[in-house]
Formats: C-alpha cells, structure tokens, sequence
C-alpha cells in the first residue's frame, strides 16, 4: 500500500486545517505521569514543556514505507510529514520530502525522532503482513508486537495522536463470517492476526488507562496500482491487473470462490484521515471496521475481462494462503464507522477495475515508450 500517499494526503490536509490533532498539554502531562516507561527524574525530561500555539499543523511521522507513489508530495506541504522505514527509499521518495531510518525496535531512536521533529500525529503502518509473517513467526512477532509497544509508549509520553490499522485478519473461522460485526468473538490463527488484536486491545486499554487518543481502523484487503503487494493473503487482487495488463495471464493462489472484503487504496486513504480528524466525542468506539466491496477472485477476473476479453486466470491454490482465507470474514459490517463519523466508500468494483487499468495501462505505455 502506498504510505507515501497517506503522506501527501495528510500533509494536504495539514496545511488546508489548522490546528487539529492536537492533545491539550494536560493530557500530555497526565499520559507522562502514568506513562508505562518512565523518563528518570532528572534525565533528558525538559520537552515536557514543550506547547503548541493554535495556529500549529500537526507534524506527522508515518513508520513503514512504500517503495512507489505519485509524486504528489512538494504540493501537499512535505515538511509537516516525516517517512521513515528500514528499507532505502527510492531516489523518487528520498528527493521528494523528508525520509528518515527509523527501526520501530529502538525506542531511544523513535523518541528522538518525535522530540527533535515536535511531532503530534503518529500514523504506524510498518508491519509484517500475513503471508510474510507465518513465513518468519519470530520476526512478525518482533516487529509487530515489541514494535507496536515502543509505539503506543512513545505516544502515550508525547501526547501524540496514534492511527494503528487493524485488517480482517484479526478476525478468524469462530468469528461470523458473513458480515463481521465491530465486536464479535476474534481467535485469528496467524500470528499477524494475532498481533493485530493485541494491536487493538492495548491501544484501546491505552486509551483508558494514559488517554492515548488511540485510533484503529480495520482495512479490508486494499488494492493500489502504484505499489508491490506486500506479503498478504490478498495480494492477488493486485497481481491480477499488473499480470493481466503485462501477458494476459494470471495464475491465482486462491481458489475462485474465495470471498473477501476490499477497497481501493483513495477510499482507505480518505477513511484513515477522515477518522483521524473525527472530533473525539463522535467516536463511540477506537477501532472501528470500514468496508468497501467484496469479491471472490473469480468474479474480479470476470470484471477485468470486460474490458480485456482475452484474460486468462488459472487457479493454482497455495495451501497456506487458502487457510488464511477461508478463516477471514466475506463481509465486513462497518455500519458503526458510517454512523458515527460518516464514513462512506466511493470505489465499488466496477469503478476499482476501471481505475486500476486505467493506471496500470497507461504506466505500462510509458513504460514500452521510453
Ligand atoms: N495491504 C493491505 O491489504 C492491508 C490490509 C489491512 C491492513 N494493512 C496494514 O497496513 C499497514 C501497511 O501495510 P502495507 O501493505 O503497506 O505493508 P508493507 O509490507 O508493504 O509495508 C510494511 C513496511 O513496514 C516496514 N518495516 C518492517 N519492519 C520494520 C521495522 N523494524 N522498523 C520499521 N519499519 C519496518 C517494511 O520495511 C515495509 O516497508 C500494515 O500495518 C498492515 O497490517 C494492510
């Protein structure tokens, strides 16, 4: 998924609003005198004192990045909006806006970051994905679950509005399949969605125990032109457009009457800002699903084949990524989310399919030209 597009839409947003996102110094100072990791007395404290005016746009650090995205960034204000990653960035990502290495395993490093940049917006997305995760347990374990911990301390002790995603994968075969409520009972088997829960709940109990303003939305599988899929179950209904465009053949590894929930990268965007900016008392609950589409790989390949007849799909299924699938929800309730702050999705799958050829083609053109 394209962080950096979060990046250049937050950072839009930042500059078109003032002043949002912003815990009153009093929570600050509650979060810090309870904070789970107490600063020593004595020691490098002083930036408790640190205040905003009201004129102030959040600063934003996003942990996890994409290698791809539009180079939307100089327009949107890139210097309220810091990147960071363990993996180089592209030249693209590394001339366009601040970037910098940030591991989440080393807290002493994230709190410097935090500090030196005055941030108050803190979007985690760096995260091992399903597939990725069954494949190295410990790692996901890592950086999933001891990464997410330094995150919500640094959040907490700063004062920082946190945005954590969730997925579908938090969900698993004893949860109700068809829809999904918001609370319902979740006993993934993959340690991503094992992680994920945890994510929730520990932000949530941050939320009550520090008043982290801890923000959670679960994201069905999300769909982008102008990023690699990342090692999750539903990568291949990226796949299916680069391959389609590319030899007019795809191979699936997932069976054809696989039904999973989606969404179109714009539409998770604009959820994830619009929920991050939601007035806190609309906020009934901190996690909240957000549902677009659902689709089975069978009918997503028949979608695509209106507009290029001679796609061929085979199936090979991947044992693995199946399982993962079947224990997933096919639909996701997110009637809470469109209550409470409005949510509401533009993308349904005839105009994802359009949107995705649309990009794919005409980048795949540029490319055979040049
Ligand atoms: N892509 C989806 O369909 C989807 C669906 C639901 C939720 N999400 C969530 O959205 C977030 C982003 O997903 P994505 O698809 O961009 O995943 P991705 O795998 O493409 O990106 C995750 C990033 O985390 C970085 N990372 C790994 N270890 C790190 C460490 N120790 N320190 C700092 N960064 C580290 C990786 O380098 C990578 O750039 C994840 O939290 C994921 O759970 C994604």
């Amino acid at each position: 998924m394209p962080v950096l597009r979060v990046l250049s839409t937050v950072a839009k947003q930042a500059l078109q609003a003032p002043v949002c996102g912003y815990q009153p110094l009093a929570v600050t100072a509650r979060c810090i005198s309870f904070s789970p990791r107490q600063v020593p007395p004595g020691s490098d404290a002083s930036f408790h004192s640190v205040s905003f005016s009201e004129t102030d746009h959040p600063k934003v650090l996003i942990t996890g990045m994409m290698s791809d995205f539009p180079n939307h960034r100089k327009r949107f204000g890139k210097n309220n909006v810091i990147l960071s990653d363990i993996r180089k960035p592209s030249s693209h990502v590394f001339h366009s806006g601040p970037f910098i290495y940030s591991d989440i395993l080393d807290y002493k490093n994230l709190r410097e970051i935090v500090v030196n940049n005055r941030i108050t917006w803190l979007v985690h997305y760096s995260a091992l994905l399903s597939a990725v995760g069954e494949a190295n347990v410990s790692l996901a374990r890592a950086v999933n679950i001891t990464g997410l911990h330094n995150i919500l301390d640094i959040a907490a002790e700063h004062g920082l509005r946190l945005f954590v995603p969730s997925t579908i994968g938090a969900f698993g075969p004893t949860s109700p399949r068809n829809p999904t409520p918001d609370l319902c009972v979740q006993r993934p088997r993959t340690i991503y969605g094992v992680s994920k829960v945890h994510a929730e709940l520990m932000g949530e109990y941050y939320h009550q125990r520090y008043g982290l303003d801890f923000r959670c939305l679960r994201y069905p599988g999300i769909i982008s032109a102008d990023s690699q899929p990342g090692g999750g179950t539903t990568d291949y209904a990226v796949q299916i457009f680069h391959d389609a465009v590319k030899s007019g053949k795809f191979e699936c590894n997932l069976r054809q009457d696989t039904r999973l929930p989606m969404m179109y990268i714009d539409d998770c965007l604009r959820a994830t800002i619009e929920v991050m900016e939601a007035p806190a008392e609309a906020l009934t609950m901190r996690t909240y699903n957000i549902n677009a589409m659902s689709f089975t790989p069978e009918e997503l390949a028949q979608e695509i084949q209106k507009q290029l007849p001679d796609l061929q799909v085979t199936y090979e299924v991947d044992v693995m990524r199946q399982g993962i699938a079947d224990s997933w929800p096919m639909n996701f309730d997110d009637t809470n989310a469109r209550h409470d702050w409005g949510w509401k999705h533009d993308y349904d799958l005839p105009e994802l399919v359009q949107t995705m050829l649309n990009f794919i083609g005409s980048e795949s053109q540029i490319a055979q030209a040049t």
